[in-house]
């Protein structure tokens, strides 16, 4: 467990146990406390939730507390404010954002749209990007729910699918429906190969592969399953296997471990060094997560024309992923 330090602008108190002041703090605001599966452990053991972005945007829908303490990335705290303008949506690093999201600004793809305007594509946005995008999407979808989306879509009108396009192909292989690729990846994911991926499969022979679909054609073809955070932890479940290989950000065996104690979880490895882990996601601590909530900063805050137009597309998801 962390304990308080040195205070420097925050209420933080030498030798009292962060955690529990966190605690404390967010039933003094009427806060939640909401946690993306890749947290790292000590937010995911003082969150009210901990889920995958499908989950995280149901609850952020439901709460009807007065502050969201978002434990994620920016496009997480983001979606949670679209659909909450009236409640204060606060992040403990502004800056953990998402290589997926970085690739497919608001400009670029209206641009796109213009110069094809004569496919009048009917777009579909994954959930990892920003504000500025859902504005100009017809649907969101999360991995959670993408194939459900794809098929809910139109059949007259051509698809494009913003901005990953391994998840968008790994949709398009499941649906059998043709769609147009943004070219954008997951820094994390693209670095699982399939030779990393066979040399810990020998090591484990009888352990099953779970895997994102951000991961790679190569990577999802030696998968068992590939699917959304929150369905990995239900597979993990399920599986009789013991052991079982897990091929997405480190910060999922946490709550694996603790969920499932009797079974050991094996981390995707790479063929480099390379940790497995989101940079953006480990922007966030417990530190900044109690500074933040008692500064009441960094706050989200949206235009509301951009705002009103993102809204949109989300409740759209969530009708139809229900
Ligand atoms: P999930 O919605 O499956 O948790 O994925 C979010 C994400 O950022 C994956 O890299
Ligand atoms: Fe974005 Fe990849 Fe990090 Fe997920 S793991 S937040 S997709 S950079």
């Amino acid at each position: 467990m962390v304990s308080a330090g040195i205070n420097f602008g925050s209420s933080r108190r030498t030798g009292v146990d962060l955690a529990e002041e966190l605690l404390e703090l967010k039933r003094e605001r009427n806060a939640i406390i909401l946690a993306h599966n890749y947290q790292v452990p000590e937010l995911q053991d003082v969150a009210d939730f901990v889920g995958d972005s499908l989950g995280l945007s149901y609850q952020a829908a439901k709460t009807d507390a007065d502050v969201i303490l978002f434990c994620g990335v920016h496009f997480m705290a983001e979606t949670a404010k679209i659909i909450n303008p009236t409640k204060r949506v606060i992040l403990p690093d502004l800056d953990a954002g998402c290589s997926l999201s970085e690739s497919c600004p608001p400009e670029k793809l209206a641009e796109f749209l213009r110069k094809h305007a004569d496919k009048n594509y009917y777009v579909i946005a994954y959930i990892n990007c920003g504000a500025g995008v859902k504005a100009l999407a017809d649907v969101i979808c999360t991995s959670g729910n993408a194939d459900k989306i794809v098929r809910a879509a139109p059949a007259d009108r051509n698809i494009l699918f913003v901005p990953d396009q391994n998840l968008g192909a790994w949709v398009m292989e499941r649906t059998g429906r043709k769609m147009d690729l943004w070219q954008g990846t997951c820094y994390v994911h693209v670095e699982f190969t399939a030779r990393s991926i066979n040399k810990i499969r020998e090591r484990y022979p009888g352990a099953p592969v779970v895997a994102h679909p951000e991961c790679t054609y190569a990577v999802r073809m030696l998968a068992d399953e590939v699917c959304s955070t929150e369905k990995m932890v239900t597979f993990c479940k399920e599986s009789p296997a013991r052991e079982i290989i897990v091929v997405t950000e480190a910060g999922l065996l946490h709550r694996l471990s603790k969920e499932i104690p009797a079974k050991t979880f094996i981390p995707g490895p790479t063929d480099n060094c390379f940790c497995g882990e989101c940079r953006f996601m480990k922007m966030n601590t417990l530190e900044k997560a109690y500074d933040a909530l008692w500064n009441m900063e960094p706050e989200i805050n949206l235009s509301e024309s951009v705002r009103k137009r993102a809204e949109i597309p989300i409740l759209r998801m969530l009708e139809l992923s229900k």
